[in-house]
């Protein structure tokens, strides 16, 4: 949409002159030759822009600014000032203006300073923008969903959540799938009862049935009481069974009876328990393989997978990165601070990155910029290295003779040769990590090397 300002000044000689510069720039402007009449007008149209003089009658153009802020208050104003008047400008800063402008002033500064404030409200703008998407996502939990993919996928979260299915959510780790089964939950019936997530790829076998189903007194040593599994403590809510892979087969039998019979058997009981537990699965392995690796019941596959969603990798679905890095700036903001603006060049680093641990990792960069921020700007070299290494390469200088993109000598200038290889190692790591799918056993294999070494080599935040 072509940018709009509203010049206000009472020497006609002055607004003809603003009229023709911004003309030039490509810019529509409105003149008003006093006070009262800008008010007018800004009260019928929308502008991206006030320029207002300072001394004028009736109304000065500090009122006028004051009315303006009141009326409109994200507009930005640029105030003319002749020398007498500087301060009158300075003390209108302080209240909001955007910028001042001493008469007589030169053509290139006044339309740098045009553009400074028309971007400025252009930012704004989309902030608000996006804040009204999340305000109507916020009645469906805090889910970022710009791309085609995940505005499927939240379509059919809103339509399974009311019902009691069970729902299995697949997708690479750190894809959106607990807080996704974490909206099921919360725009269910059962939402005002208990949430419950168990990893099933955290305890060994044993502990594991025990947490589950519960035990009576006796049935194992140590067992001095009886106990209730989580089953029980989600009566009436959600249990969330995350890494459903990682189930020891011989459990997946009794969690199958439970979903079909609606009832279990703790520990060493005897008597079954009706059981009314919504449960909702989720997997970052490819469960049909399991299944046909034979590690995983096909009819507990068939029961869980009623209702399936995939959640794409973020990779393929770059509209989404954007739209999270600010839904993560404004997260990791402190309430009454300015969110950081990004970069152009951070912006294009973050769209190209491929994200093998996908929107953890994206919000992992952003703590990690925010802790290296200076300015108000999240820059390259506030982002991870792995991160910052998919930036465009600079145009001209950085590119050699042949048009090529900088060498890894330019890249990686005074980095130590083991510095360097552990670098090449960390993203060849987190790529089979992502080819497999998150599974790490099957990346260890690809890598010809064992669990544990590959474990060692991993950058913490991803084990
Ligand atoms: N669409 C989204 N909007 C907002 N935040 C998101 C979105 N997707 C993921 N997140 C955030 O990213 C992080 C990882 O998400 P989550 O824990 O749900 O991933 P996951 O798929 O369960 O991963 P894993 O398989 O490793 O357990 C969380 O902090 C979550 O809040
Ligand atoms: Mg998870």
């Amino acid at each position: 949409m072509p940018k709009k300002i509203l010049l206000v000044d009472d020497e006609p000689r002055i607004l003809s002159l603003l009229h023709s510069v911004l003309r030039v720039e490509g810019v529509e402007s409105v003149s008003a030759k006093d006070g009262p009449t800008a008010v007018a007008l800004l009260r019928q149209q929308k502008f991206d822009l006030l320029i207002t003089d300072i001394r004028m009658s009736p109304m000065d153009g500090m009122e006028l600014f004051r009315v303006a802020r009141a009326e409109s208050p994200d507009l930005p104003v640029i105030l003319l000032t002749a020398y007498g008047s500087v301060e009158t400008a300075i003390e209108a800063m302080k209240k909001g203006a955007f910028d001042y402008l001493t008469k007589p002033f030169k053509v290139d500064e006044l339309i740098l300073t045009v553009r400074r404030a028309l971007e400025y409200s252009e930012i704004k703008a989309e902030r608000d923008e996006l804040r009204e998407t999340l305000v109507t996502q916020c009645k469906f939990d805090v889910v970022v969903a710009e791309s085609q993919p995940m505005k499927r996928v939240c379509e059919q979260v809103r339509r399974v959540a009311p019902t009691d299915a069970t729902v299995l959510l697949t997708g690479e780790s750190g894809t959106g799938k607990e807080v996704l089964a974490r909206a099921i939950h919360n725009n269910s019936r059962r939402r005002d009862k208990p949430w419950i997530a168990v990893n099933c790829a955290a305890l060994p076998e044993a502990l594991l049935e025990s947490e589950m189903f519960g035990y009576v007194k006796g049935s194992f040593t140590g067992a001095n009481t009886d106990r209730k599994g989580l089953f029980e403590a989600a009566d009436g809510g959600t249990l969330f069974l995350d890494e459903i892979s990682s189930m020891p087969i011989s459990l997946q039998g009794k969690l199958l009876r439970v979903l079909q019979e609606r009832e279990m058997r703790p520990v060493g009981g005897t008597a079954t328990i009706a059981v009314n537990v919504r449960v909702l699965a989720a997997s970052n392995v490819n469960l049909e393989e399991k299944v046909k690796e034979g590690s995983f019941r096909q009819d507990l596959y068939y029961r869980l997978a009623v209702i399936a969603i995939d959640i794409a990798p973020l990779r393929d679905r770059t509209e989404d990165v954007l739209p999270l890095v600010q839904f993560f700036l404004r997260k990791e903001t402190p309430a009454g601070t300015a969110c950081p603006r990004i970069s152009r060049e951070a912006a294009d680093a973050m769209m190209r990155c491929p994200w093998p641990g996908n929107v953890r990792e994206l919000e992992n960069a952003i703590k990690h910029a925010m802790a290296f921020v200076q300015s108000d700007e999240i820059t390259l070299e506030t982002l991870p290295t792995r991160v910052a290494a998919y930036a465009l390469p600079e145009t001209s200088e950085a590119t050699d003779a042949t048009g090529a993109a900088p060498d890894a000598i330019e890249q990686y200038r005074n980095v130590s040769l083991r510095a360097f290889l552990r670098q090449k190692e960390k993203e060849y790591l987190e790529q089979v990590i992502a080819r497999a799918h998150g599974d790490k056993e099957k990346a260890a294999k690809t890598l010809q090397i064992s669990l544990a070494t590959l474990y060692r080599k991993m950058p913490t935040e991803e084990k």
